[in-house]
């Protein structure tokens, strides 16, 4: 029997090259997510429940990536996180909320409570615009009986259809109005713009967008039971990219799925894993996924490798794959194991077209859950899918509720529940990776990712390199 080599990232340091680049935005950090999708910079959000909800695929879309919404939800809550996403950052909002006049006070906050609005737009029995409620108007109504007729804004400022984003502002502007709905000749809505939209718009000009101009959202689904179900509402919500989630992607259960999305629905742009060789990536793209996902055994909260012997060293699997995916033009993501900007550019550098984080960006205002206090620092949880604890979540929300001790005996968890100090908001953290990716194609003599990619040369480091790489013979402040 034959030993390979793995290696990570701490095993190595790209050797640093020429560089004729003088300041680090002459860098670009565009790169393919999938075979029709591109982003402006490397990075996405895990797929996992302590990371990935809308509030975290809003910030990764504006700063140029892309989250992943996890699929431990019911599939009208994950699709859900999807629309919002959608509906964060469109300058049109193609099918805003209505609410009929004749209902109540009532029924709008509601209404509004649940879509998470601000305002309704208020429709006439024939389906026309004939006023608008905000939460100015509905907030200290007493009588909340009362009907929408007698308390909405009439007289509405409108725009027809083919309005420019400057004409909407100089609408919005000079009425001092901050939604300004679309309608046709007829009397029909045609959507709506706000001027919320309009500002996230020009404060975020590297944001990843659709063809309609909203954030890019992908979702996750996973192999069995209800998985096509969920692909059609996840589309149907606006998700961009699909990712089979599996634990061991190189299978059977993995392919058959993919094969059975592509076959219902052909134009479904489908990311899988996770795999960790080139045989793995090959199987997954003759099964016709559009990018693969490449890390077994490298997370955070990873067990797997302990619990069942198998994994592969995550730069080693990433340049495992790299041949077979170039060969098909097929973009590498990498995930798992990254926790800095050098390890992303590594990961990078080896053939990724970009990288999957998870413990790096949990522990933010907008990873899901709360912040908790311990010996008076700041925590949130942050727990590997295949922990325990996300197992019986996930289980008491699709059955109700479980044994505890029946499911003890079932499950081998392959993930840990572990916490992470609070970081803030998650965009300065995607600036500091941001920019140590920058500067690393600088060290490379690169001017963008694929040029890495070509000058890249890697050199094996001992153990004293690594201690020499790290601060040392001081003690950090
Ligand atoms: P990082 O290192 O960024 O890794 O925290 C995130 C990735 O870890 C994977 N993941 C798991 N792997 N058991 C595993 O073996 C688990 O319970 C588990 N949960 C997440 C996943 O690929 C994620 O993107």
């Amino acid at each position: 029997m034959e030993f390979k080599e793995g290696l990570t990232f701490d095993d190595v340091l790209l050797v640093p090259k020429y560089s004729d680049i003088t300041s680090r935005s002459q860098t670009n950090l565009s790169t393919k997510l999938s075979r029709n999708i591109s982003l402006n910079i490397p990075f996405i959000s895990a797929n996992m429940d302590t990371v990935t909800e809308s509030s975290m695929a809003v910030v990764m879309a504006r700063a140029g990536g892309i989250g992943i919404i996890h699929r431990f939800l019911t599939i009208q809550e994950q699709a859900k996180e999807v629309l919002k996403v959608k509906r964060s950052g469109s300058v049109i909002i193609e099918n805003p909320y209505t609410i009929d006049q004749d209902k109540t006070v009532q029924d709008a906050l509601d209404y509004a409570k649940e879509k998470e609005v601000s305002g309704l737009l208020v429709l006439n029995s024939e389906s026309k615009l004939v006023g608008i409620v905000t939460d100015r108007d509905l907030l200290f109504e007493k009588n909340t009986l009362h009907l929408i007729k007698d308390v909405m804004t009439k007289d509405v400022v409108t725009t027809k259809p083919g309005t420019s984003t400057e004409e909407a502002k100089e609408i919005l502007h000079k009425h001092r109005i901050e939604k300004l709905p679309i309608v046709d000749e007829s009397g029909t809505i045609n959507g709506l713009i706000t001027s919320k939209d309009i500002t996230n718009i020009e404060d975020y000009p590297s944001a990843s967008k659709d063809q309609k101009g909203r954030p890019l959202v992908g979702a996750a689904v996973g192999v069995k039971g209800d998985f096509l179900e969920r692909t059609e509402n996840l589309l149907d919500a606006g998700a961009d990219v699909l990712v089979v989630d599996i634990a061991h992607g190189h299978s059977e259960n993995a392919i058959s799925t993919i094969r059975n999305i592509k076959k219902a629905f052909p134009d479904c742009e489908l990311i899988a894993g996770n795999i960790a060789t080139a045989k793995g990536a090959e199987d997954l793209i003759n099964a016709g996924v559009d990018a693969v996902k490449v890390g077994v055994g490298s997370g955070s909260i990873c067990i797997t490798r302990v619990i069942t012997g198998s994994g592969v060293p995550q730069l080693t699997a990433v340049m495992d794959c790299t041949k077979i995916c170039r060969d098909h033009d097929i973009p590498i993501i990498s995930d798992g194991g990254t926790r800095t900007s050098g390890d992303a550019t590594k990961a990078l550098a080896a053939g990724a077209s970009s990288v999957m984080i998870g413990s790096m960006l949990g522990g933010t205002d907008e990873s899901p859950g709360t912040v908790l206090t311990k010996n008076g620092k700041r925590f949130k949880v942050y727990r590997g899918m295949a922990s325990l604890g996300a197992s019986l979540g996930r289980k008491s929300k699709e059955a109700g509720s479980i044994s505890f001790d029946e499911d003890l005996n079932d499950y081998v968890a392959e993930g840990v529940e572990a916490m992470v100090p609070y970081k803030g908001t998650v965009t300065d953290i995607l600036k500091q990776l941001t920019g140590g990716v920058r500067s690393g194609l600088s060290y490379c003599g690169a001017h963008n990712i694929s040029q890495m990619q070509n000058n890249a040369e890697f050199i094996k480091m001992s153990r004293a390199g690594f201690a020499e790489s790290q601060p040392h013979d001081v003690s950090v402040m």
